[in-house]
């Protein structure tokens, strides 16, 4: 297939790319840099071996996104495109807002005169607010969302489900991912979060990397085994790889699938983990919860296994070492 990839040149779009391309698919990618930089595709092209035809554009202006389909005969697209940080999305309400649901409307639009039916929504864990139980299967109650990204992403799939309905003929896959840690086994290419980062696995490589001075663990007095949040880390090309699973599903309508392992790690087992399979100090000290965290949030990942025959192989050691290995090989991202 010929594959549309809306801000591939970002973290999870970038090893989507290559996944696609080992899987024998050709990508086309759109970005306008907002959080990227065009360092990462040329990156992919050493590890693919050939060229992206990459598209520098807003996923907002539709008449850039009609040239696109007019020139390259597209058979499905996944739609990364969009702002993604929490905070942020607390002060900036109205950039996240248009930002992400006016890509989704021009991109539906220029899909349909292009005549193209086929999309998948990089969607979110965090549409399930705070989740009544773990495992969290794709049936559980979403909304209740702590912030307009979270938002955003509810309200997209709710976009999207009108769409669908008002055209049947559409095969719309809503990937819901959990936590995505971890980099191309290359070392090539990884997450580059702009200033201090607001994640987990990030601050954790920066730290380790003398850029910060120690981690601050966000409460230890949750209710999970050891008192920190518990989550379900996932490895990236294993997230990159559902995408590919994902466009192997061809029923027309709305489906929804949560991409996780089905296991939840705590703060201290990354911490741990991350010490231990690299032989690094990780500082770190004991903080006030951040407001706005669940206790613990992991998936149901049964669907997806038995739907699209895709299941996470990478375990939390692989997600460490590959981490590292990024982060260590490029203290400073795509720089130089
Ligand atoms: P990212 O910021 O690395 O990638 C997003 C890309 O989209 C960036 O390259 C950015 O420049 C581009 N972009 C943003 N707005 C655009 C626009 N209007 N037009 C064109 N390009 C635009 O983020 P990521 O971690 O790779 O996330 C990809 C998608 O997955 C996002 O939609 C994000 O919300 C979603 N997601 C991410 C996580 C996570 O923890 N990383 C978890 C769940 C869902
Ligand atoms: C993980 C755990 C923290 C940083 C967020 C978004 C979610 C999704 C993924 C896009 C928690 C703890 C963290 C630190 C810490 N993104 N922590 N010290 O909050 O599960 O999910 O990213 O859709 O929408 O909300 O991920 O990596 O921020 O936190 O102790 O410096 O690590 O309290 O328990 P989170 P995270």
């Amino acid at each position: 297939m010929r594959v549309l990839l809306t801000g591939g040149a970002g973290y999870i779009g970038s090893h989507t790319i290559v996944e696609m391309c080992e899987a024998g698919h050709d990508v086309v990618v759109v970005d306008n840099l907002s959080n990227s930089s065009p360092r990462a595709i040329d990156r992919v092209e050493q590890i693919v071996g050939k060229k992206i035809p990459f598209y520098v554009a807003d996923v907002a202006d539709e008449a850039a996104m009609d040239r696109i389909f007019a020139e390259q005969k597209i058979d499905a697209v996944v739609h990364f495109a969009g702002l993604k940080a929490v905070g942020e999305s607390v002060r900036i309400p109205l950039a996240y807002y248009s930002n992400n649901l006016d890509s989704t409307f021009a991109l539906l639009r220029a899909m349909e005169k292009a005549g193209v039916k086929k999309l998948i929504f990089s969607s979110s864990a965090t549409v399930y607010g705070t989740p009544e139980k773990c495992p969290i299967t794709e049936d559980s109650p979403t909304g209740n969302c702590s912030n307009p990204y979270g938002w955003t992403k509810f309200m997209i799939e709710q976009i999207l489900r009108d769409y669908t309905y008002a055209n049947p003929e559409m095969q719309v896959i809503l990937l819901r991912y959990f936590n995505p840690v971890g980099a191309h086994k290359s070392g090539r290419i990884g997450e580059m979060p702009n200033g201090i980062p607001n994640n987990l696995m990030p601050y954790i490589t920066q730290v380790a990397v003398g850029k910060l001075p120690q981690l601050s663990i966000y409460g230890n007095d949750y209710p999970t085994p050891d008192g920190t949040g518990v989550r379900d880390y996932i490895h990236v090309v294993d997230l990159a790889r559902g995408h590919v699973a994902a466009l192997g599903y061809d029923k027309a309508g709305v489906a929804v699938f949560n991409l996780g392992t089905g296991v939840g790690y705590s703060v201290l087992d990354m911490v741990n983990t991350f010490s231990r399979v690299n032989n690094v100090p990780v500082p770190y000290r004991i903080a006030a919860r951040r407001p706005g965290d669940i206790a613990a949030c992991y998936a149901d990942p049964e669907k997806a296994q038995k739907e699209l025959g895709w299941r996470a192989v990478h375990t939390l050691e692989d997600m460490v070492r590959d981490s590292w290995n990024w982060q260590s090989n490029n203290p400073n991202g795509y720089e130089k």
